[in-house]
């Protein structure tokens, strides 16, 4: 009995270091913030020019997608309510401000409604993508006023811009035949390994479908699927305690490309848990594709399970690892490809309930840096967000270093794990957020404090506790 004090004594430690020092764990992962903003600003050059925004309203403005280029963010500004002043804007990444002002793109002009006839460059883009050939692809709905008196000012289209000196290469319209009323663009993917035959593939979340876009043909198409269309089941979301229904189709797109020139394209619905994958080879086959024997070449691969909805997703030319945001879990999650998927093998790389609220745009650049904005968008939409509070960021990390000890990284051993402590085989479980801690732990244990240090503190603790005793 007197030999067994000092385990004793060093297991309470041990729980008291876990439980108190290190208080409040309430992250996984490791991430930088890169920049915030309370409310968005714009750089506006004089007072004359912010005299030809009169709707302009501070409030009305909120970051939803991004990309990078060498040495800028652009970032969308969707004209959700009528206060928006421009909808494209960037911002220098050698800006050293916590929030710095947007500076709008291409220019204060491009987004200036004129006088009478004016309709401007750029409307109401959600989403844009930088390819590896200097250009840089802006998807725009072409709708205004989203949540007031929502109004098609022009059909949707692609605008293609070149970031070597910021004019317009392209616009090109997307075809009445290729839409409905019902149509929203809120998302692209770029297919850019060939700058002359570059493909571009838009998701119809509104009228679920996918318009496919030749740049060397400087035409598109319009495939139809039923995995494009959104799961009955899967349109309730629940956003830090916000609960609401999005009947939302085709979504996340992420490329992997394959060794006979084409790619993998995995993609998901907003509202549903399940992904999908097809081949770009079937996708750039206008003639093809809606055959009734093509409809087999799509696969369904697996749900994420309950309360698995994802928003945006995107595969690391690098590491070969898909990353995706779950907009009901406050995460980043990620899952290899060349893996089975299965819930153990994908995992949780981030998550954090205040700074990745509402994960709604994520890429990768060629550095390998994971860059993503979360905004709080429900609560943009349906309460209202507190102007004293944080509610935009963009984080950026290292794919390698989110990776690092999970089930996505090539050397994980996943026979030599407990099976329950990777991957997210608790998303199956109604009781979701004791196990999310449980991963939390694990991740923080394995990413942050070392063992070293860990030891160390128990022990300090455990001489205290003889000094006490004695
Ligand atoms: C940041 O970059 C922009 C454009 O690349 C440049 O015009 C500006 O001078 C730079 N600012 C600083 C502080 O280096
Ligand atoms: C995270 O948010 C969920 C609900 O949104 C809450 O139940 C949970 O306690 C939060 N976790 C932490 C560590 O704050
Ligand atoms: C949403 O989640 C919160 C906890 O974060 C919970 O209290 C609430 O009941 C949920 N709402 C619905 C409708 O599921």
């Amino acid at each position: 009995m007197q030999n067994s004090q000092p385990i004793i004594l060093l297991l309470i430690s041990f729980f008291i270091y876990d439980r108190f020092l290190f208080q409040p764990i309430d992250a996984i992962g490791d991430l930088r913030i890169a920049y915030q903003w309370k409310e968005i600003d714009y750089d506006w050059p004089n007072d004359d020019v912010k005299k030809l925004f009169p709707d302009y309203n501070r409030e009305d403005n909120l970051p939803l997608g991004l990309d990078i280029a060498d040495n800028r963010i652009f970032v969308t500004v969707p004209r959700w309510r009528r206060g928006v002043a421009a909808s494209l804007n960037y911002i220098n990444l050698n800006d050293t401000r916590e929030s710095p002002p947007f500076i709008p793109y291409p220019s204060w002009e491009a987004h200036e409604y004129g006088s009478g006839n004016g309709t401007p460059e750029l409307i109401s883009p959600f989403r844009l993508k930088v390819d590896r050939c200097s250009r840089l692809w802006v998807l725009d709905t072409g709708l205004v006023d989203i949540m007031g008196n929502p109004e098609q000012r022009v059909p949707p289209a692609l605008v293609i811009y070149d970031l070597k000196d910021d004019t317009p290469l392209r616009k090109f319209i997307i075809p009445p035949d290729q839409r409905t009323a019902d149509s929203f663009f809120a998302n692209i993917a770029v297919e850019d390994y060939n700058c002359e035959d570059t493909y571009a593939y838009l998701g119809d979340l509104g009228a679920p479908g996918l318009v496919v876009y030749s740049w060397k043909l400087d035409r598109s198409w319009l495939v139809k699927h039923h995995f494009f269309h959104p799961d009955p089941k899967g349109g309730n979301f629940n956003v830090s305690g916000l609960a609401f229904v999005w009947t939302d189709g085709i979504f996340g797109m992420a490329l992997a490309p394959t060794p006979d020139g084409y790619s993998t394209l995995y993609f998901h619905p907003l509202s549903s848990t399940m992904e999908f994958s097809v081949s770009t080879k079937l996708l750039r086959n206008p003639e093809r594709i809606n055959s009734p024997e093509s409809f087999h070449e799509f696969q369904p691969l697996g749900s994420r399970g309950l309360n698995g909805q994802s928003s945006v997703s995107f595969i690391d030319p690098n590491t070969g690892v898909m990353f995706y945001a779950l907009t009901n879990l406050n995460a980043i999650a990620c899952w290899r490809p060349t893996n089975k998927f299965s819930l153990q093998q994908q995992s949780f790389v981030y998550v954090d309930n205040v700074t990745m609220i509402f994960p709604n745009d994520l890429k990768i650049d060629h550095k390998s840096n994971i860059w993503i904005l979360s905004d709080r968008l429900p609560i943009f939409m349906y309460s209202r967000l507190d102007p004293d509070d944080y509610n935009y960021r963009i984080l950026v990390g290292s794919t390698e270093d989110l990776i690092r000890d999970t089930v996505c990284s090539k050397d994980f051993d996943i026979s030599s794990k407990n099976p329950d402590n990777s991957g997210m085989s608790f998303i199956d479980t109604n009781d979701i957020i004791p196990e999310i801690k449980k991963d939390r732990e694990q991740h923080y244990n394995g990413a942050g404090v070392s063992d070293i240090s860990k030891t160390f503190g128990s022990l300090i603790i455990t001489m205290l506790f003889f000094l006490f005793l004695s």
